[in-house]
């Protein structure tokens, strides 16, 4: 259902499509982020158990200006996963962007479509493998019932990626908003608004939490539809962490992980022994809460998911035919950054956090390939005079702190 301030939001997409993109930089770069990235479906959602040769067919719905959408066809093309990416945006200006970029590329794999993800079952032909929604839901008049729209086309097996915005991590957000709600009304032209939404910002108060805030840069890096988003959206609202396992869990779903899954962690900000005791003992769900209160600077979530009554039995990386995966960064590379004191520095939107890492990780890091498997990694440490059993402990230290970093996870079959 549709409401005047759904009418604003569709007419700011098409004046801003979100987020600002060039298509002469594909050339360049390729964006890569959460949800959406191929590696991560194969783990987060499928437990490596779905063959690569299977085709996949994805939905990107409120794909905007294409992120995902290009990102999951560029590694779908690479890493030779057949199937289609099926894009879809209710705004015209956005898929125009999208489908430039695409055909910068020159990627073939994507279906485009131009409708709203309210209308679905019947705007799409298909059913889907794994549907994308990135920071949509929450500026949905009905979250649930947005949800419940994208759950029609999920496949028997299938899985979601999604992201909405968190709270505390946006600290400043909803003042700056109230502020330009006073000074610049929602009914005039969004241009007008936007230039008072900058004047406002050139003299925000040196008390504002916003100035304070580093956990995003739309704002001040992201162009007119990067401001206007972030400061003159007519709606989005910021999930908590149980508000996000509500809205889930009342629609039968059952989160494989949240990205990165140690930052969910209590225990990744309590180094006092009482306090990491009481943490443990709290449900799933409290602790991730725990760890948002605790960091304070979440301004996103980012969940996979399945059906709760159907949930996949994920590969077990301790198995000899596990074969790991790098995400992103070659895993040689991880090995490299290896401290002295044999700590891993990690960044949490700017919250330093040194993880400590057995003695032999580098040396388990460096076999990484995205081919050897476990026992093959373990043979050829076995034949530099490391003992399997040794192995085996190491491995498991390194593949559950790199797991729960997301940066090492587990290749599906081929
Ligand atoms: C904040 S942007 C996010 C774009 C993209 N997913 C990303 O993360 O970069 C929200 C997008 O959702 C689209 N959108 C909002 N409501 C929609 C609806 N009911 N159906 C389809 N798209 C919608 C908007 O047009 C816009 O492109």
């Amino acid at each position: 259902m549709s409401d005047a301030t759904d009418v604003r939001l569709a007419a700011q997409y098409e004046t801003y499509p979100y987020p600002q993109r060039d298509p002469r930089q594909e050339a360049k770069r390729l964006i890569v982020g959460s949800p959406g990235h191929l590696r991560e479906i194969d783990w987060w959602v499928f437990g490596a158990r779905r063959p690569r040769s299977r085709p996949l067919r994805a939905l990107i719905a409120g794909g905007g200006t294409g992120d995902a959408t290009i990102m999951l066809a560029a590694h779908m093309a690479r890493w030779g996963q057949p199937g289609t990416v099926t894009y879809l945006d209710r705004s015209e200006a956005a898929l125009r962007i999208a489908q430039a970029r695409a055909e910068a590329r020159g990627l073939t794999n994507i279906i485009w479509r131009r409708a709203s993800l309210l209308d679905l079952p019947s705007a799409v032909e298909a059913a889907f493998d794994y549907i994308d929604c990135c920071g949509v839901l929450h500026h949905l008049p009905d979250p649930a019932a947005g949800l419940a729209a994208l759950l029609s086309v999920l496949a028997p097996g299938g899985g979601l990626g999604l992201m909405v915005y968190a709270p505390y991590g946006r600290t400043g957000v909803y003042m700056v908003q109230d502020a330009l709600r006073l000074l610049a009304p929602p009914d005039e032209p969004p241009s007008a608004r936007l230039d008072i939404a900058r004047r406002v910002m050139r003299h925000l108060p040196e008390s504002n939490w916003l100035r304070a805030n580093r956990n995003f840069a739309d704002h001040l890096t992201g162009g007119d539809a990067g401001l206007f988003d972030l400061l003159l959206n007519p709606r989005d609202r910021a999930f908590d962490i149980r508000a996000l396992y509500a809205l889930l869990h009342g629609a039968g779903l059952a989160v494989t992980a949240l990205m990165e899954p140690m930052r969910y962690d209590p225990a990744t900000y309590l180094p006092d022994p009482k306090l990491r005791a009481r943490a443990a003992e709290l449900d799933p769900v409290a602790r991730a809460a725990l760890a948002e209160a605790l960091c304070a600077n979440m301004s996103t979530h980012v969940a996979y998911c399945v059906r709760a009554a159907a949930p996949p039995e994920p590969a077990d990386a301790m198995d000899d035919a596990a074969v790991p995966v790098a995400r992103d960064m070659p895993a040689e590379e991880v090995a490299r950054a290896i401290q002295p004191d044999g700590t891993l520095v990690f960044l949490f939107d700017g919250l330093r956090v040194p993880v400590a890492v057995p003695s032999l990780a580098a040396a388990i890091l460096r076999q990484i390939d995205g081919v050897r498997s476990v026992g093959e990694i373990a043979a050829v440490l076995a034949g530099r005079g490391t003992p399997r059993a040794a192995f085996n402990r190491a491995w498991r230290e390194t593949w559950d702190k790199m797991s729960a970093l997301n940066r090492i996870l587990l290749a599906p079959p081929p």
